[in-house]
């Protein structure tokens, strides 16, 4: 992020605009500041190069100690002073995402950069099937992608030189893209916080990008009045999501087994996960693959064909790390292409496509 970026920023309370009161930059780019709201006069501290911006009742939960100790360092400490104290037990389904997805990110799927060219969940052209719209059209434009997660989005979206790339994450995922995408760091405004309370203007992405992640914001409804508010108008949106169609598993299955797997310790549950993944990648060789390939047609009609297909082309680790994802996500909401129509309809928007990908997800290009 560089200086020229805070005016796009804004206070997640009361939306107003943010100065700058104290940094230190790399360059262009900031590494520390310390920002203020011009409203309500609120502080939010820009450590390691990530905004952090988290609602002021909620923030000391969501705040790692890492954090903490740094803000402390720049001496920052204004930020903490006007917090409230952490509510202990944070009872929002949201918030159990979060710790979900901080050690998914942290322990589980670690990307570097070789990942992204591989042929496996991470390549381009997943990337490309999921969000089906024109890469083309990044160039020289303002991308905003909602909850960016470990960097495969922001990855492929910078092959294509876009102008920006505001990335809104609420983990502390963040951290490594310093790492990942060390001759970028102008281009990217990188945001730790809450969808559903956005520290970014109305109006100033060209594209906006929600890739497998909808489904995990608590109130999917307003995480998607995030990404409208935040796209021009005549802008794009593209997102993903599981969809309710042909996802009878995880609907009648998983989902209600959810309350019981998500008590089981976190490395427990990551090793009962290889069972279901070597089940499904022994399933896909031994049966989808060759009667794919011997009996086409018939194949075709055999139960989740076409997410089976897909799957072969991931490794037994992704297929993994897949399965972990789909039994501890606490947040996870299965959309019916009707809803989808509907949320896109509640905010004017028109749907250029609207596609059932590999059976279990809804992929929606739609223009503001
Ligand atoms: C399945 S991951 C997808 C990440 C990335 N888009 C990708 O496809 O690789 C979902 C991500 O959404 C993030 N997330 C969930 N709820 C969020 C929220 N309310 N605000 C910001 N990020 C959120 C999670 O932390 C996680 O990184």
């Amino acid at each position: 992020m560089t200086l020229s970026d805070i005016i796009y920023l804004r206070c997640v309370d009361c939306k107003k605009t943010l100065k700058v009161l104290e940094r230190d930059l790399e360059e262009t780019v900031v590494i520390n500041a310390l920002l203020q709201c011009m409203s309500c006069g609120r502080h939010f501290p820009i450590i390691d190069k990530v905004g952090i911006f988290f609602k002021k009742d909620f923030a000391l939960d969501y705040l790692l100690p890492n954090e903490i100790k740094k803000i402390q360092e720049c001496h920052y400490d204004v930020v903490l002073k006007e917090l409230p104290p952490s509510t202990s037990g944070n009872p929002e389904p949201q918030f159990n995402g979060f710790n979900t997805y901080d050690h998914y990110w942290e322990q589980v799927q670690v990307f570097e950069e070789e990942d992204f060219l591989k042929n496996d969940y991470t390549s381009r052209e997943l990337f490309k099937r999921f969000i089906p719209i024109n890469f083309e059209d990044f160039q020289e434009k303002t991308i905003f992608i909602a909850c960016g997660g470990g960097g495969r989005d922001t990855y492929h979206v910078l092959q294509y030189n876009p102008k920006k790339v505001f990335i809104v994450e609420i983990t502390s995922a963040l951290y490594r893209y310093n790492k990942l995408f060390p001759k970028n760091m102008d281009k990217l405004v990188l945001l730790r916080g809450d969808l559903r309370f956005l520290p970014i203007q109305n109006n100033v992405a060209d594209i906006s990008i929600c890739d497998h992640a909808l489904q995990h914001v608590q109130n999917h409804k307003i995480g998607f009045k995030s990404l409208a508010e935040t796209t021009k108008p005549k802008g794009s949106i593209g997102i993903c999501v599981y969809s309710y169609e042909n996802n009878l598993l995880m609907t009648h299955l998983i989902e209600p087994l959810k309350g019981l797997l998500i008590k089981i310790p976190r490395s427990i549950l990551r090793l009962l996960s290889l069972f279901p993944a070597m089940g499904i990648w022994l399933i896909i060789h031994l049966i989808y693959m060759p009667l794919n390939k011997i009996l086409p047609d018939l194949s075709k009609n055999l139960f989740l064909n076409e997410h089976m297909i897909f799957w072969s082309k991931l490794s037994l680790k992704s297929i993994w790390a897949a399965c972990y994802d789909l039994m501890t996500a606490p947040v996870s909401y299965h959309f019916k292409k009707s809803e989808l129509e509907e949320i896109a309809f509640s905010h004017s928007l028109q749907i250029i496509k609207l596609v059932n990908t590999h059976s279990t997800t809804w992929s929606m290009i739609c223009e503001r």
